[in-house]
């Protein structure tokens, strides 16, 4: 039942298009500027995607998973191929700035948005806090080759110096050999007790280039879309030149013995990539949050969100395989591994040039992400569901003004402190639920593809297709995975029990409580198969919807904890506050 009260009111989607009108000057309704076209919104959307994930992180997940990472690459995008769709047809549906947030609020209703809303800030400014991280990282180190150095105490976050010192503590007190320790912690130690100590135990450790670089895209983004989306067509064209480049030249140095073994750690070490890689992929919805910015929302955003997407996935497999064959994956476990290789094998100057074009790349990332919240939580204060400041537009740069200096701090800040891993799997988690979320809407509002909308997701009859499809994922899996004998019981560590922890780190490596998620995906699984036989879903919903929960149970319950944390957090500001001043709340009960 639907009810003034009821934390399901959805909001019509007649009444989400009911904006105010156009002004004068030709300002869209709300007063952003329109002047998006499909070329620009592919460029936001390569600009969004490719960055830290395919400069930097793609080293760790081919470390782990060799050669066979190229596949994960083609899995991952097939995922968000499904979600792809799911969005363009929402975006086609409900041209808005809110992006899946606004999708939720029309499928869903209005508890499920706030909580979509809330996971997509995960997406975009946690997301943000990774790219700027690994830009600092970048950028020190062409500082560096230029003979600038900045203390390393000012280019590296506080928590993992913090973090590398007291593992180190512990082991000198424990009397253990310091070489349990990683290099990581020991150069956290190193950093933590060679920095100023203020006012007696507080030791002055901050990534200071991440947080400038954060507060010099903020200010861009405060002032136009016209001067951001003309930055962002620039440092597009620079990344894919560079990209190009890195293919074009590399080609010539493969050598096809490093692709074999060609998944040395077997499916497993390949799945300890997944957050990396989906994390490279993450940006292609985040053009939809410009909806409002567009000239032609219904028919430019569901193509250029196809072509990005198809660019990029293109472009990373043919990366991948290139790296992994250039040099043996074992040594790609570093934070720069597409300049890495070329300095490997002997080309220092190419290895500079792509360094310098990851700085370019990584900034261009940074300012879509900044531009895509300050927009949804401007849709989200119009429902009334924040603040009505978060909804005020500058009167001069039609910006949405306070919520993007909101923004900047909250990226800026955490920036200064925070350690990239937590950071990227935090990201990764917190869009695969939005992402599922978005799949799960197109099935309830269209679930036999019978909407007039300008695009839709292409019905296929899941009647038999899922259960099918299902049953071969299952069959793949137990016979590649090893699902089914004892290690599903004992996982990583190879231990049973609640939970297993590693004893130098104390971080969780294994048990039972790791296989939770998986467990009730299956059942999961179980339940949609058996409704898409009975009711005829739409396959490619269906599927995205799944292949996002899959990849979600890929990252371990301490990943799920947190972000069970963070959404009981935003639980309690809605009823705090949205649930009280929600513009729809008060709609229903006027009506
Ligand atoms: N896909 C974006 C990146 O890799 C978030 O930086």
């Amino acid at each position: 039942m639907r009810s003034e009260k009821s934390l399901f009111r959805r909001k019509s989607i007649a009444a989400i298009l009911q904006n105010p009108p156009a002004d004068a000057e030709g300002h869209s309704p709300g007063g952003l500027a329109r002047h998006l076209t499909v070329r620009d919104l592919t460029a936001l959307g390569i600009a969004a995607i490719i960055g830290a994930g395919i400069f930097s992180t793609i080293g760790k997940a081919s470390l782990d998973g060799g050669p066979a990472v190229s596949l994960l690459f083609v899995f991952t995008a097939v995922a968000c191929a499904f979600s792809a769709l799911c969005y363009a047809q929402f975006a086609a549906t409900i041209p808005v700035s809110g992006s899946a947030y606004t999708y939720a609020y029309a499928s869903f209703g209005e508890l499920a948005a706030w909580i979509i809303g809330w996971a997509l800030i995960m997406e975009y400014a946690v997301g943000n806090i990774v790219v700027a991280i690994s830009w600092s990282d970048y950028f020190t180190g062409l500082l560096d080759g230029v003979g600038l150095h900045i203390p390393t105490y000012l280019s590296t976050g506080t928590q993992s110096a913090y973090q590398g010192y007291h593992a180190v503590m512990a082991l000198m007190q424990a009397h253990q050999p310091l070489s349990q320790a990683t290099a990581a912690q020991l150069e956290g130690y190193k950093i933590w007790t060679s920095a100023p100590a203020l006012f007696g135990n507080f030791h002055l450790v901050a990534d200071l280039p991440a947080f400038t670089i954060t507060v010099l895209i903020t200010a861009l983004v405060y002032v136009g879309i016209k001067e951001s989306k003309t930055a962002s067509n620039i440092l597009v064209l620079l990344k894919l030149i560079i990209v190009a480049v890195v293919i074009a030249v590399g080609a010539f140095y493969v050598q096809p013995a490093n692709w074999h073994p060609f998944a040395p750690n077997g499916v497993g070490g390949v799945l300890k990539g997944v957050s990396a890689v989906f994390f490279a992929y993450i940006g292609f919805d985040a053009i939809s949050t410009t909806a409002e910015e567009c000239k032609n929302p219904q028919r430019d955003l569901p193509k250029a969100m196809m072509y990005a997407l198809i660019i990029c996935t293109v472009l990373y497999v043919i990366i991948t395989l290139i790296l992994t064959g250039m040099v043996s994956y074992k040594e790609l476990g570093v934070g720069d591994p597409l300049s890495f290789v070329f300095a490997r094998i002997g080309m220092p100057r190419l290895s500079g040039l792509v360094a310098v074009s990851a700085v370019f790349a990584m900034a261009s990332v940074l300012l879509v992400f900044q531009l895509g919240q300050p927009r949804i939580w401007l849709t989200m204060a119009r429902d009334g569901l924040l603040p009505q400041v978060f909804a005020s537009i500058h009167p001069r740069f039609h910006t949405p003004s306070f919520a993007t200096i909101v923004t900047g701090f909250f990226v800026a800040v955490p920036a200064l402190i925070l350690n990239m891993d937590l950071v990227v799997d935090l990201t990764s988690i917190g869009t695969l639920f939005a992402f599922a979320l978005v799949c799960g809407g197109i099935l309830i509002i269209d679930p036999y593809g019978q909407s007039e909308a300008r695009f839709k997701v292409p019905y296929l009859n899941g009647q038999w297709l899922v259960p099918l499809v299902l049953a071969l994922g299952a069959f793949l899996i137990l016979r590649y995975n090893g699902a089914g004998n004892a290690e599903f019981w004992q996982d990583v560590s190879g231990q049973r029990g609640w939970l297993a922890k590693d004893a130098v780190t104390g971080t969780i490596v294994g048990g039972f409580a790791h296989q939770i998620p998986t467990m009730v995906f299956l059942l999961f699984c179980v339940a949609l198969a058996v409704l898409s036989f009975r009711k005829r879903l739409s396959t490619l919903p269906v599927l995205g919807l799944l292949i996002n929960l899959y990849l979600m149970t890929q990252l371990g319950i301490s990943n799920w904890t947190l972000f069970f944390v963070w959404l009981l957090i935003g639980l309690a500001v809605y009823f705090g506050y949205g649930y009280k001043n929600s513009k729809l709340s008060r709609t229903l009960q006027a009506a």
